[in-house]
């Protein structure tokens, strides 16, 4: 882009002329529209999972689940502060439900995924459908699809919640709505969605109902077999060791329209090879220990449950001590609709 037009008295009457009638210059502001490469707000960023915990424990006393609606604590990026985003456009936030606690029934345009931390025996439920939720599982809720979380075992549970708030904020296409009752009805057998759909076999007559998963929960317990399965073969991407994508069986797509979901595994002592994408990623670690280095000079140390968070275009390495798994996801599936999303591997 061309340089910026140098300022003289005339130019800047002229602007403050036409300003009143709700016009501006292109030329002052293009070079900051039209940039040769992402320029974003969004910076690296870490959290501790036992600070997040420790000032979950607190909310816990001061607002009940039920009160709160969602008895949340956003994770904002450092460089969004006030506009609850943990990238420019994805929401991020840990949820407390303590035992004996319900989130009531409710729905929303905006797609969520839960992405268990810590604690089992609690459970949600996805339009008519409850689930357990145990760490590591992977949890989609559907637009307008109705849920509600409730905890009847002994000890807290704690889970990410990854939203596309802040698109469906910039598409001004949010609705929501309350059901009015703490817990909906259930109107399916539990884990039907994954026998039906998640087993390498689809409904012989099945017609496609959205742009989602018809599977809402991507347990663990397979995900990690897998994982231990393929890590035997011993073929590691420089980039990415063993690096898996959620897929919709029905599309082989994305499990969600607007956010892409990962895993992968990191043998102890892999080092990536640098690697850069334009989908800024929100990391979740939930097994091993490591360092990840991101753009020039910010270095996370790791452990599980702990967030960090990747900017679009930033080259980020990866260093496990001991064999790492780590979930993540991103706005990946509307950049590839859109065909704005771009990679670079290595240093090149
Ligand atoms: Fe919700």
């Amino acid at each position: 882009m061309s340089a910026h037009a140098t300022d003289t008295p005339a130019r800047r009457a002229f602007y403050e002329r036409i300003s009143t009638q709700n016009l501006a210059p292109l030329w002052t502001s293009m070079a900051n529209l039209i940039t040769p490469e992402p320029k974003s707000p969004c910076v690296p960023a870490s959290w501790r999972f036992d600070a997040i915990r420790a000032a979950m424990i607190e909310a816990g006393g001061l607002i009940t689940a039920k009160e709160a609606e969602r008895r949340v604590l956003v994770l904002e990026n450092p460089g969004l502060r006030g506009q609850s985003k943990i990238t420019t456009d994805l929401y991020a936030g840990v949820q407390m439900v303590l035992p004996g606690e319900v989130a009531p029934a409710h729905r929303h345009t905006q797609t969520a995924l839960r992405f268990v931390l810590e604690g089992e025996g609690a459970h949600t439920v996805v339009n008519g459908e409850r689930t357990q939720m145990r760490p590591g599982d992977f949890i989609i809720t559907p637009p307008m699809a109705w849920h509600d979380h409730g905890n009847e075992s002994a000890d807290a549970i704690y889970w990410l919640d990854g939203l596309d708030i802040p698109v469906v904020q910039f598409l001004d296409a949010s609705f929501a709505e309350h059901m009015g009752e703490d817990a909906q009805p259930i109107t399916r057998k539990p884990d039907d969605s994954a026998a039906r759909f998640g087993a390498n076999l689809l409904p012989v007559d099945h017609k496609r109902r959205g742009t989602f998963s018809p599977i809402f929960n991507y347990p663990y317990a397979r995900t990690r077999e897998a994982l231990e399965t393929m890590k035997r073969q011993g073929e590691w991407d420089p980039c990415h060791g063993l690096k898996m994508r959620y897929a919709n069986p029905e599309t082989g797509g994305h499990a969600t329209a607007t956010m892409g979901t990962f895993m992968q595994l990191l043998p102890a002592g892999f080092r990536t090879v640098a690697y850069r994408s334009t989908d800024a990623t929100v990391m979740v670690p939930i097994e091993g220990r490591g360092r990840t280095h991101i753009g020039e000079d910010f270095t996370v140390h790791w452990g599980p449950k702990d967030v960090f968070v990747v900017p679009s275009w930033h080259r980020v390495r990866h260093e496990a001590d001991e064999e790492a798994v780590l979930f993540s996801f991103s706005d990946r599936p509307i950049q590839e609709a859109l065909g704005l999303f771009r990679e670079d591997r290595g240093n090149g």
